[in-house]
This record gives C-alpha cells, structure tokens and sequence, in this order.
C-alpha cells in the first residue's frame, strides 16, 4: 500500500514537472507548401520569424527557391532558410537536407554582399548527405535519356536532388561529417565515383552528353573525374567546419530553453515522394511529419502546422494538373495568372504552369500534413477577373470522387467538377484587414475553407512583408 503512494506521488510529481517543462518550452511551427511548391512560403516564414529563435530546414536541397520582398529589396534563398534575413534569428539545416557545399557557399557570398551575417547564425548537421558534381551529371543525363527514350522528362531542377537522396537510400553516401575526415572521404569517394561513372558512361551514353560550363571542369569523355571533385570538396571542407552541427541536439536543447523554432518546408505536398503525384515528384518528403525526422526532433514538439496555398495553382515540371487552364494565351484567365502572378521559377527561370483552385487536392494535403490552418497567398492575383471557377472534386472512371488520387496514373483520369463563384473588381493588394476585402472575396475564402475543412488563419495580399492579414497567429494559437 505504501509503495502504492509512494509511486503515486512520484508519478503527480513527474506529471507537474513535466506540465513545468511544457509551459516554458518554446512553441514550434511547421510551414508547408500544401499544393506543387511556390505558394510563397518564403515570405510567411520570414514573417512568422518574427516571433521564432530559430528557423530550420529539414528537407530538399537547393532545388528550393524562396524569393522575399523586404524593404522592396528582392532576395532569391535556395539552400539557407529564410531566417537568416532577420539579425539575430539561428538558421539550422537538418540531416534530412541534402547538401551542395559548393551552392552553399555560392549563396554565402551573395548574402555577405548585401550585410546579412551568415557563418555565425548557421547550423549545419553533420548527417546531411552531400550532394557533388556526379550528383549533377546524374540528374541531367537521366532526364536527356528519358527524353531519348520516348519517355516524358520528371523536368527536375537538375540539381541533383534524386541522385543524391538514392545515394542516401542505398547506404553509400557521403555526408557533411566525412568532410572531416579526408582519407575517409577519398576512400568513399572513389568507390562511389566506380559506381556513377560506369551508370554514366555505360548506361546513360554520357560520352556524347554537353553537361555545361558548370560541370565541365569536372568531366573527361563523360566520367567525372576523382581530382576535381576531391580538391574542391577539401577547400569546402575548411569553411564548412565551423557550422557543422548536432543539430538535433541543439534544436532540443533551444526548445527546452524557452526558443519558439520555426520548421520551414520547402516544395509542397504534390511533390512529396510518397504523397504526391508520383512519379512527377521531387526525392523527399515534404509532408510536416518529416519536420521531425529531418530536424532530429520528436513529433510531440510540432505545435501547428501552417499550410500555405496560392489562391490558384501552379506548377512547374511535368506530370498531372488537374484544373491546369491554358495560359499561355493572351486574355485568358490561365494568362491574367501567368502574367500578373509572374508565375516564373525562382530557381530555374521556367514558367510555371497556371489553373484553377483545386479544393479536393488541398483536402490530400490537409489530411497527410494534419494541418492546423491556412495562409492563403496570391489573393490580389485574381483581383478583376469577372468569374473564379472552384474544382469541388472529379469524375474518375465515372465516379465521382472528392478528393485527389494516389499518383499520377489515376490523377491523370481525373476530371475536375467546377464551382463557378463571383470575381471582384476592386484591388486587394495590400489590404491587412479581413473585413476590407470585397465581399466576393471573402465568400471565395470561406469556400475554401468550407470544402477543405481547414481554417484560414492569413492571407497574404502582396509579396511584402507586411501586406498580411493575420486572422489567427500560429505562435499564439493553443
Ligand atoms: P527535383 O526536386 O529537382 O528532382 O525536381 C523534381 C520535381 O520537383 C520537378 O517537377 C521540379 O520542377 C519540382 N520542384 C523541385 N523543387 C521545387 C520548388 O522549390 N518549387 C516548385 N517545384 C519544385
């Protein structure tokens, strides 16, 4: 009986400890993009960043562009999270990030450039695999051979990404912490080299292949070549030493301090590799669950997720889009997006493709990223187009069905069921309160939110800093 209280008492005092422990923890955000990517997350996070400590990257690599606005001064960040243009704010990549020293320190120099301090703010995790020039050649030589194959090209970043995460997958990559070791490293390199040459050259006909002025210094009759590869990887290796990480534990240990961590997704849901319209797809998850197995922290330390969605979609690459209008033709709706959302890749320079709001691919993505609520950005887009058409859902075989399929195969099939709602003729464009916006946008709002299931929490109405309407901040939200 005693050991009974005693064991009772023990356990009021751990569960008061820990109820301690929850209220002077911080309180961390995930940011995802909840349609193909560029929904403007890199403005939300700059903002949210206001109130975090530390903002972190936990997959993707620099195939990610976020272009922010600040002070009207344009910045274009691939690889470091967007915090960095806030003084003071502590950047961390995750492992779950794969790596390009090279893009790295290109970004860097470009940031020093214009005042912002990088080397001091920025974690690197010493398990991010790395991602070097073969990675490149890979990625560029699959897509040519696809192409010549008969095949539709995946339209990758060509940066990399695929291989490098296979590298990963299969055991054999080489990570930021080998860098430390630079016999270790030669030694995996070569094997790996063996390896992707052979693909190369073999099987990819790289012989005959123009990898551009990027790669070339790297390449001989299509191999790549061990010298090269190893000299700039042990100069990268010098400067890289001060940022390497254990990121994981610093993220818990700022958490238990009392920091607020922001966990910045970079391209969005459809492009998640397992949950998007696979095969058309990027190599990572992108979902908010990976938040916590690409940052090395729990799940129970993800307090809200924010899923940020253009108020129409867009999409580069190939592969399946559903409500996708023709917009390339001058007076069309598909235009009046292209044109006035300048509706062009921030990391590859391509336009993306333009359509309808598709309300059955965002209830995927609220589902698979449980979200918490919505930053809808781009509304000032649609601003004087007479009529907006909704898709509710699709016809797939003869059914009808409210919700998007698994993969591109049966995406393909589906027809997109509209809901045609009123335009508005007024500008949105730099409104910060909700109850300013014409009343046919806020109906176009709320039956977003309705079909979803998902509230909307912001709205962004420009691509500054301030044009926000904050309905619900998601560092106060209990
Ligand atoms: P990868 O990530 O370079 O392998 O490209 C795979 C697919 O993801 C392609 O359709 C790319 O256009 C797309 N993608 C990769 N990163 C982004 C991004 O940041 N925004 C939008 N699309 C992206």
């Amino acid at each position: 009986m005693r050991w009974l209280r005693k064991a009772a008492i023990g356990s009021l005092y751990q569960f008061k400890q820990s109820e301690f422990m929850k209220t002077s923890a911080g309180r961390n955000v995930v940011v995802v993009g909840t349609q193909w990517g560029d929904e403007g997350k890199g403005k939300l996070v700059d903002w949210l960043t206001e109130s975090a400590q530390g903002v972190v990257r936990f997959q993707g690599g620099h195939n990610a562009g976020h272009t922010l606005v600040i002070n009207g001064v344009k910045t274009a960040l691939h690889l470091i999270p967007s915090g960095i243009m806030r003084p003071g704010v502590k950047c961390y990549i995750g492992n779950g990030v794969v790596l390009s020293p090279a893009k790295l320190f290109e970004e860097i120099a470009g940031l020093e450039q214009v005042g912002v301090d990088v080397r001091s703010r920025l974690r690197i995790s010493e398990a991010c695999p790395l991602i070097l020039p073969f990675h490149a050649a890979l990625d560029l030589a699959r897509e040519a051979a696809r192409e010549h194959g008969g095949l539709v090209k995946i339209g990758t970043t060509g940066r990399g990404i695929g291989p490098a995460y296979e590298d990963k997958i299969a055991r054999r990559a080489l990570r930021v912490q080998d860098l430390k070791f630079p016999e270790r490293f030669a030694a995996k390199l070569r094997d790996l080299l063996a390896l992707h040459n052979h693909v190369l050259t073999s099987f990819l006909g790289s012989a005959a292949f123009d990898f551009g002025p990027t790669l070339a210094p790297f390449m001989r009759n299509g191999e790549v070549q061990f010298d090269p590869v190893y000299a700039q990887a042990m100069a990268h290796a010098k400067l890289l030493a001060p940022m390497m990480a254990d990121v994981s534990r610093e993220l818990n240990e700022a958490h238990q301090a009392g920091a607020n961590l922001l966990f910045e997704g970079a391209q969005g849901t459809l492009l998640d590799v397992d949950h998007g319209t696979y095969p058309f797809v990027t190599s990572s998850n992108c979902v908010a669950g990976n938040a916590s197995a690409g940052a090395g922290v729990g799940p129970g330390m993800l307090h809200y997720v924010l899923g940020i969605t253009k108020a129409y979609c867009t999409r580069v690459g190939s592969g399946p889009f559903p409500t996708e209008l023709d917009w390339e033709r001058e007076g069309t709706p598909g235009y009046h997006m292209s044109t006035v959302g300048a509706e062009k890749g921030v990391t590859t320079g391509r336009s993306r493709r333009c359509g309808w709001f598709d309300a059955a691919l965002l209830k995927r993505s609220a589902q698979v990223n449980g979200l918490s609520g919505l930053c809808i950005t781009k509304l000032d887009v649609l601003d004087g187009l007479a009529e907006l058409q909704l898709c509710t859902g699709y016809m797939l075989d003869g059914a009808h069905t409210d919700i998007l399929p698994m993969g591109a195969d049966d995406i393909e099939r589906c027809q997109p069921v509209y809901e045609t709602l009123p335009g508005w003729t007024q500008s949105t464009v730099g409104v910060t309160q909700y109850e300013a916006l014409p009343p046919e946008a806020r109906r176009y709002l709320e039956r977003i939110a309705e079909l979803t299931g998902v509230p909307i929490h912001m709205v962004s109405t420009s691509p500054d800093r301030d044009h926000t309407i904050l309905m619900r901040d998601p560092y106060q939200a209990r």
